[in-house]
């Protein structure tokens, strides 16, 4: 199928923007995985395809962990991006460009298209009261408030709703609300917001609801919505904010949800700034006919089947062909967890494992549909294992010998067996199908199925018997080069999946495996000497890469006090040791003991609340033998940072103070110099 101008389609893809404050982990693989793979696969059969994605580099998150890191955000999302991209590749996720949102080219399309929805009457202001933290002096977005329960009264509840009971609320509403940012109580406080008409686009979204391939799932949400009726959409922020400033202001920031699809065109713009001859326009101006298709997660489906489509078409753009929304990861069946060493990092996967083996299991999994995935690692290994290594390299590597050493790896000079080349062949039409409408697990089993007759058809000419007998040296050649020939196809056929070993096979074939290429056999053609092209997966470095994913400061320091004399740590210090590597994964802190009190039904601890220099913990202590809460209200101390969260019975325990001593009255929380501030590092 060679293409030609007519049939050549023009096509731009990106994935969800990644958040800048966080390492990518193998839940965000599958969206890149899935995305990759189809990109991939658009261009293997020729169409010009652009794949381009970004960070999502602004909001609140970011500016206040770039603040506990006392670097500029600005430092914190460069290198961020840097080890961003350097998973994705090392993934062989190919993106043709990979920008930031807190980019010229995305400021410039968020100012056009705010200024264009004003101008268009989208944009009304209205002054709201929300929760301000006077000693921040920022208002709190709903997770960085805290309090108890106004349904139960549980403490310890997040802004918007309460994991003891599952009520949902307004964060104004939360009894003894704290700031989560400085510990002080918020109060409540107004301020002039910007809001984007979204009802005023409904009619309009129901159409392209219809109009769109959206997935059924999708549709149905979108039903949901229209049935709810749709509401403003608050898209200003108050300084400080990291961000872009709303034009016309110097205060009013766009949220981060505003500029963060904008990010899609941005890094598309910046694309096309370094490659001239693509043309931005062509793809989307109101009459572009390029198709446009996002990739996400279900939890951003409201963001870009509703706002998004409503902000282009507000802003005289055109609207997306369609938005693909995918299932959540789940590990061994379970969310990922940190304590189960099952919140695997990419970085931490790529230590231990090669890339082309996820590729291939996501493959192998993925539907059209929104379903979870569930990763399961037993299940991962015996998968690849059995299919690429013992189905399809097991082809070539049974016949290459042969042809190798026998013929001076030169092919046969025709197909014997035509019939069977040919059912290899016929497959290409259902097997693309598959790939288009992103049913890879559909396009994998059908390849596999193949793969079953390839070596069926090897096992049944026992070409390693009949080399045995030298009149039968033609039809060892013939056998063997049919063999190499399924191998080339089915390879071809798995290509988009997994690229590395594609490459390797065209080594190996010394051609370039082309969708084109799947009709034409490889005769009389000289091939390489065969190398094993890829190993086993290794349950040991599964199970390693667990371990290395595992939280394992919490086995270690799980008691609220470390030095407790109670601790086998105490009592045994030597046969418990922990290395040094260990030991500097601890992020020991000086912190403020801001407010200390009481905790109802517990005989040993006290509810400590301390500032880091910007953030506020709570931790339960047990040193309620040795202190009083007032003697300890002002005071800094030492605590232990990035102690995975515990959930104790009295509420959400975020770090550990450390102390020393015999115990009892004798028990010292640990005093660092003057001099010492809140949020120092200790080591
Ligand atoms: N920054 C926003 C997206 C802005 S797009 C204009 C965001 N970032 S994210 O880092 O939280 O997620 C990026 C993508 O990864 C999202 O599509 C999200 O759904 C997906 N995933 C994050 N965790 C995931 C799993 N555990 N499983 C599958 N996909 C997951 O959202
Ligand atoms: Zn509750």
């Amino acid at each position: 199928m060679t293409k030609t101008a007519e049939n050549t389609r023009k096509i731009l893809v990106t994935s969800a923007l990644p958040y800048a404050n966080g390492p990518i982990h193998l839940g965000h693989m599958l969206e890149y995985i899935q995305t990759d793979i189809w990109v991939r696969f658009q261009k293997l059969r020729g169409h010009e395809c652009h794949y381009v994605c970004a960070d999502d580099a602004h909001g609140t998150p970011i500016m206040l962990k770039a603040q506990q890191l006392g670097i500029t955000p600005e430092a914190m999302i460069d290198q961020v991006n840097q080890e961003h991209q350097q998973d994705f590749a090392d993934f062989g996720v190919a993106f043709d460009n990979f920008h930031s949102t807190h980019s010229d080219e995305n400021r410039h399309f968020a100012e056009l298209i705010y200024n264009k929805l004003k101008s268009n009457n989208f944009i009304s202001t209205k002054v709201i009261e929300q929760l301000f933290d006077p000693e921040k002096k920022m208002f709190l977005p709903d997770r960085f408030v805290k309090g108890d329960c106004p349904s139960c009264g549980s403490e310890d509840q997040n802004g918007d709703n309460c994991d003891s009971c599952g009520a949902t609320y307004s964060p104004v509403e939360l009894k003894n609300p704290r700031s989560v940012v400085s510990g002080a109580t918020p109060v409540l406080k107004e301020s002039e917001h910007y809001f984007f008409q979204l009802p005023k686009f409904e009619q309009m979204l129901k159409d392209w609801t219809r109009s769109g391939s959206l997935q059924v799932e999708m549709a149905n949400k979108l039903a949901e919505w229209f049935e709810d009726g749709l509401r403003d959409w608050d898209i200003s922020r108050d300084a400080p904010y990291f961000g872009f400033n709303i034009p016309g202001t110097t205060d009013k920031f766009f949220y981060v949800w505003l500029d963060a699809p904008i990010g899609y065109m941005g890094s598309f713009k910046n694309l096309c700034n370094k490659n001239p001859e693509i043309d931005f326009d062509s793809f989307w101006a109101k009459d572009s006919t390029a198709e446009l298709y996002h990739f996400i997660g279900k939890d951003i489906i409201y963001f870009h089947s509703l706002f998004w489509p409503a902000m282009l078409e507000g802003a005289g753009f055109r609207k997306p062909t369609s938005v693909f929304a995918h299932g959540f990861v789940t590990v061994n069946g379970a969310k990922m967890s940190k304590s189960k060493g099952t919140f695997i990092k990419a970085r931490t996967y790529l230590e231990h494992l090669n890339p082309e083996y996820l590729r291939y299991y996501y493959g192998a999994k993925l539907t059209s549909k929104i379903d979870d995935l569930d990763l399961n690692l037993e299940d991962f290994a015996q998968r690849v294992n059995s299919d690429l290594v013992g189905k399809v390299i097991n082809i070539a590597s049974r016949c290459a010998g042969f042809v190798v050493k026998k013929f001076d790896g030169m092919l046969s000079n025709d197909i014997v067996e035509q019939a069977l080349i040919n059912e290899f062949i016929a497959a290409e039409p259902e097997i693309a199908q598959h790939y288009e409408n992103r049913d890879f697990s559909k396009a994998t089993r059908q390849i596999m199925a193949l793969a079953d007759k390839a070596n069926q058809y090897i096992a049944d000419k026992e070409p390693w018997q009949l080399v045995k007998d030298p009149t039968k040296a033609d039809e060892v050649q013939q056998v063997c080069s049919l063999g190499i020939n399924m191998f080339k196809i089915l390879t071809t056929y798995l290509k988009p999946i997994v690229p590395q070993l594609a490459e390797q096979v065209e080594a190996f074939l010394n051609i370039e495996l082309t969708w084109d290429g799947i009709s034409q056999p490889l005769t009389n053609h000289k091939i390489n000497k065969f190398k094993a092209m890829m190993q086993r997966v290794d349950m040991e470095k599964v199970n390693a890469m667990i371990e290395d994913s595992k939280d394992n400061l919490q086995a270690i320091v799980n008691t609220p006090v470390a030095l407790d004399p109670e601790s086998p740590l105490a009592k045994d210090p030597i046969s418990d040791t922990i290395s040094f590597e260990d030991f500097a994964k601890i992020d020991l802190r000086i912190v403020k003991i801001i407010k200390a009190e009481h905790v109802k039904g517990a005989d040993k601890l006290l509810r400590l609340e301390l500032d880091l220099g910007g953030e506020t913990r709570q931790v339960f202590a047990g040193i309620k033998s040795a202190y009083q809460p007032e003697q300890l209200e002002g005071k800094l101390t030492v605590m232990v940072a990035n102690l995975a969260p515990r959930k104790m019975r009295f509420g959400m325990s975020e770090g550990m103070v450390l102390a020393a001593g015999p115990g009892g009255e004798d028990l010292w929380v640990l005093n660092p110099d003057d001099g010492a501030q809140p949020g120092m590092k200790v080591k």
